[in-house]
């Protein structure tokens, strides 16, 4: 479209909001629109913590990645990897760590390509989380990671944006088992848990504004996706508690559980 910056992918609707762009503004990145900015602003009206929760979100990453580095983990699959920004898992991994990015987003995935065109460890597959069988048989996924080997799957601020009758949990068992033992999961989930009426104002804004669901969980429903892993402390816990480098407010509400579990 005229007057679109250069890099806009072709057939993007900047006039709609998005999932992936919305995150962009809350964490203050610069690739976003302002039917984004406007669902962006209606989130922090219904929940003014919304963009310490992002930030807390992106540093939850960087310590479960660092967590798996430190156990050994060499390769990572991280789906809705989202539009790179800070700490993204091939700069916090080891260097010579194997980092296959996964989103449906043509923005993330231009802006991704872009950032690894030179990197031969690193890349992304367009593809979709609900097609699971697509995104293990796809030709990056297979070069860049061995399934006989341990890998680092990341869902991270994903799985809320699937309804319960697309059973994101048969999706998360159908990549648990092409897992070799020893891998990990890292989740970080939305959640209603502590402050109800926020987390179900934001559905709603996302329901009206936003093409895609929002799907706030209860706990019980998140520790379901660690069904054949072994969850290690602290446990499914509020998104900055996990094994924090600074404290943070354990009573505020931080929108989010998030956890990390061993295959055995
Ligand atoms: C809130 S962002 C999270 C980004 C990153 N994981 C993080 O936590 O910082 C969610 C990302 O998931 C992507 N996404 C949403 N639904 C998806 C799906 N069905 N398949 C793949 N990616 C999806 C969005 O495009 C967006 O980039």
């Amino acid at each position: 479209m005229a007057g679109e910056p250069g890099w806009v992918p072709p057939g993007v609707d900047t006039q709609r909001a998005n999932v992936a762009r919305v995150y962009d503004y809350l964490l203050g990145g610069s690739h976003n629109f302002l039917a984004d900015q406007d669902v962006g602003r209606m989130i922090t009206a219904v929940e003014p913590n919304a963009r310490a929760i992002g930030r807390a979100n992106r540093e939850f990453l960087g310590r479960a990645v660092q967590f798996l580095a430190a156990a050994g983990i060499r390769q990572f699959l991280d789906i809705g990897s989202g539009i790179p920004t800070q700490g993204n898992v091939h700069e916090v991994a080891d260097p010579a760590a194997r980092v296959v990015y996964v989103d449906v987003d043509p923005v993330a995935i231009a802006h991704s390509k872009a950032i690894l065109a030179e990197n031969a460890n690193a890349d992304i597959v367009n593809a979709d989380l609900r097609d699971p069988e697509k995104i293990l048989g796809h030709q990056i996924t297979r070069r860049l990671i061995d399934f006989s080997q341990p890998t680092g799957l990341l869902l991270v601020a994903v799985l809320h944006f699937i309804n319960d009758g697309e059973d994101p949990w048969r999706i998360v068992a159908t990549l648990r088992d092409a897992l070799a033992p020893g891998s990990y999961l890292v989740l970080s989930h939305g959640t209603d848990e502590g402050k109800p009426t926020a987390a179900h104002a934001a559905e709603e804004v996302y329901s009206r504004s936003v093409a895609q669901v929002l799907r706030m969980r209860p706990r019980a429903d998140i520790m379901r996706f660690f069904d054949g892993f072994e969850i290690v402390d602290p446990g499914l816990v509020p998104i900055p508690l996990w094994r924090p480098e600074a404290p943070a407010d354990p009573t505020k509400y931080w929108g989010g559980l998030v956890g990390v579990g061993r295959k055995p």
